[in-house]
């Protein structure tokens, strides 16, 4: 959609809708690319006696907002999300900002607090998020890069702690090391002393090496299941190896957890390559395991800890202004992004 079809479809809904207060909201009312995203003028949502509403600084893109904005793979559809258009019209998921209003139930953030953690459509000049998935933004973290670290920090932290029990000393292989999840991953890998090997395509090499990565495999060049070399763990994030292959270079006691990776069939996606992982486990030395993540405020609490002694910085690599959205999207889904892509709304520059 251009600038101009945007501008137009803010006037028909504003004309439309004059309950206030109002705001700005990327909206979306059926599934497809990311043409199907537009700026329009809302009423602002009225948290639930369990939510607050936050005034949003800066929200940020990653995968999972990109398969609830085209429905695929279908299983998303059939677990809620809406069969036939997504039943939430207000798009995105990593928030960071003020709280502006409390529910009756909440008891952790008052009015003025800075948060940052996981809302319901944080794509929006104000957005409500459950208590429990909120956390307070540590003094030292900027509102752009404490957008950026619930959704992709949260399952780089899973993967590497609570499920793949990773340990100073170990050889640790981070398959998607450049994107929103795997930009975390390498860090808190090299913050909890392992020795980290990195894929990644030939645009990214630089920025993997910055993040701490000892040894970096750009997979346009170099084959990593080629490499003699056998790892403790292999957090598996991007390119849908076959599990055989990531099986090929895992050590005979080693762990691969599987977080995900694009492509597969429209109904199941990726999910095919975890369930075979979880099948072949209990026959051989090694786990081959996956998860899914916990959204949860202990999690952030502790991805928190990590930014705020300095061992962790969210790679944000791009920033878009709100009514920009669209593009910002557009270039995660096209697989042309790198690291994490933050949205700064009009708010934040009002701010
Ligand atoms: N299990 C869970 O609960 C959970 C939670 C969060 C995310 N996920 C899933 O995890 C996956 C990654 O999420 P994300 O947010 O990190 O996505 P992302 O930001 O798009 O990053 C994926 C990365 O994969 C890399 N990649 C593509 N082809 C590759 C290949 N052949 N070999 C190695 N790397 C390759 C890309 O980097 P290059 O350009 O350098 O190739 C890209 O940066 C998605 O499928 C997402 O749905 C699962």
């Amino acid at each position: 959609m251009t600038a101009t079809q945007l501008a137009d479809c803010d006037a028909v809904i504003s004309d439309t809708d004059a309950s206030p207060p109002q705001m700005k909201a990327i909206v979306q009312y059926r599934y497809g690319s990311a043409d199907v995203l537009a700026l329009a003028t809302l009423p602002r949502p009225t948290p639930k006696p369990d939510e607050v509403l936050i005034e949003v600084v800066a929200a940020a893109v990653d995968r999972g907002t990109c398969h609830l904005m085209t429905g695929t793979p279908y299983l998303i559809r059939i677990a809620g999300y809406g069969l036939f258009r997504p039943r939430n019209r207000i798009i995105g998921l990593d928030v960071s900002g003020r709280v502006v209003a409390v529910g009756t139930e909440v008891t952790r953030f008052d009015v003025g607090d800075e948060v940052f953690g996981i809302a319901d459509g944080s794509l929006a000049e104000f957005a409500t998020a459950a208590e429990d998935k909120l956390v307070l933004k540590p003094a030292n973290l900027s509102f752009e890069h404490a957008a950026a670290t619930a959704v992709s920090g949260i399952a780089a932290l899973e993967a590497l702690v609570d499920v793949g029990r990773a340990q100073p000393g170990q050889s640790v292989l981070i398959v998607g090391a450049s994107g929103g999840v795997g930009s975390f991953a390498v860090q808190l890998a090299k913050a909890l002393g392992a020795e980290v090997t990195a894929v990644a395509s030939t645009r990214n090499v630089d920025l993997v090496r910055s993040l701490g990565a000892d040894h970096v495999i750009d997979y346009t060049e170099e084959d990593f299941a080629a490499d003699r070399r056998r790892y403790d763990l292999i957090v598996d994030i991007g390119g849908r190896n076959s599990v055989s292959r990531l099986r090929s270079v895992l050590g005979p006691t080693g762990t691969l957890v599987i977080v995900g990776g694009e492509g597969g069939n429209r109904l199941t996606g990726g999910i095919g390559r975890q369930l075979w992982a979880l099948v072949q486990s209990p026959f051989t030395s090694r786990r081959l395991t996956t998860f899914i993540s916990t959204e949860h405020h202990s999690l952030m609490e502790r991805l928190a800890g990590y930014i705020e002694t300095g061992a962790v910085t969210p790679a944000v690599q791009a920033r878009f202004d709100l009514g920009d959205a669209a593009d910002a999207i557009g270039l995660l889904d096209s697989g042309r992004a790198s690291g994490k892509t933050v949205i700064v709304t009009g708010a934040a520059c009002d701010a």
